[in-house]
């Protein structure tokens, strides 16, 4: 068994951040997203795993996460040269994949099962093909499953205006080699792309054996900024149990609840209410950090109160008088504040950017 992991695309909902950078190497609790698809896939014990990248993002992807050492597996990099969907990925993948059957991952989910019970299964029937499925509140959003009373798989829609049920196709596959020829039968959709529903659909049409079967926990597809958050908020209740100080803490400081500190990091004069996670080399002072925060490597707050926000590598907040919640700040980003009240507000605000003043 082999895996492929996704980690192309533009990444259009989280611009400005994707701008810049690959949408799966944004961190959730301190962590590329991808990781936590490669770690599943390793738990699963899959080591041979290719990851999909695009010209874009693809060297970013590839100097961040290696050659597979750190996860004990090894990565082979493929690269699909332009976004021509989740089939087409696949089909340049064939090489790599050679005749050996497959989890695809996408690499921009985070799901909380394990994979080994849906492998098994997979192995056990003899599958050509088995789905994850979640019910969710908005399938149009996602591929939607129509399966019938008993959980057999009729037909697959992708992101339909009048979904026919509210069973979401979570983004982790597992197919059999079978699967290329089906990918060499479809055409393009009208947005252009080889869909891998699509692909799935040609092989229920011809009476393959696929299957789908519902994820317990949680999914969450971190395509947008409130579902990134919500992904942190649900990694550091989950994985952030324990308080951990590896930098320096002040007397003057509080520190409350669950709490990681990376090493090289000041905490002066702060009150900091878990879960949160601060990284490495990061200069907290007079600050108030309130649960559901992550705070990248190198990150310097002065006076700033903060509560279930992500903050990436780099960002510099200082002097502002106002609660900030609910909010992504990117790589190396400046917030200042003058210390009296501004007659006039300053910005340099990059394209795409999001900016709420209440
Ligand atoms: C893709 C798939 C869709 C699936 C989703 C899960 O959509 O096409 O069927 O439900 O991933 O994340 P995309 O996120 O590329 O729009």
């Amino acid at each position: 068994m082999k895996a492929i992991i996704l980690s192309g695309g533009k990444g259009t909902r989280l611009r400005p951040l994707t701008y810049t950078g690959a949408k799966q190497l944004v961190p959730v609790a301190n962590k590329p997203i991808l990781w936590y698809g490669i770690e599943s896939i390793v738990a699963a014990g899959i080591t041979d795993i290719g990851i999909i990248i695009s010209p874009e993002t693809g060297e970013e992807v590839k100097a961040k996460t290696g050659n597979g050492d750190r996860f004990g597996a090894t990565i082979t990099y493929i690269l699909q040269d332009k976004p021509a969907g989740l089939a087409h990925a696949v089909k340049i993948a064939q090489p790599f994949l050679d005749d050996s059957p497959f989890v695809m991952y996408l690499g921009d989910n985070l799901v909380q099962s394990d994979l080994d019970l849906f492998l098994e299964h997979f192995r056990v029937n003899n599958l050509d093909a088995l789905t994850l499925l979640c019910p969710v509140e908005n399938p149009s959003a996602f591929g939607v499953a129509e399966v019938d009373e008993n959980g057999r798989l009729l037909r697959l829609v992708e992101k339909p205006k009048v979904p026919p049920s509210n069973l979401a196709l979570v983004g982790v596959y597992i197919f059999s080699n079978i699967v290329h020829g089906a990918i060499a039968s479809i055409q393009p959709s009208a947005r252009g792309e080889l869909e891998i529903t699509d692909a799935i659909q040609a092989l229920i049409d011809q009476g393959k054996s696929v299957e789908a079967r519902q994820i317990r926990g949680w999914w969450l597809d971190t395509g947008k900024k409130d579902d990134l958050l919500e992904a942190n908020r649900v990694i550091l209740d989950t994985s952030c149990l324990d308080s951990n100080n590896l930098g320096e803490v002040d007397a003057q400081s509080r520190i409350i609840g669950r709490v990681h500190i990376g090493s090289g990091s000041k905490i002066i004069n702060c009150t900091i209410r878990g879960p949160v996670m601060i990284g490495d080399n990061c200069h907290l002072e007079n600050c108030f950090i309130g649960p559901y925060t992550s705070i990248a490597d190198n990150v310097r707050l002065v006076e700033v109160d903060l509560e279930h926000s992500v903050i990436l590598q780099g960002a510099k907040i200082e002097s502002i008088h106002h609660r900030i919640v609910d909010s992504l700040i990117g790589q190396r980003a400046h917030l200042k504040e003058a210390t009296c009240r501004p007659k006039a507000l300053r910005f340099m605000i990059g394209d795409d950017c999001q900016i709420e003043l209440n």
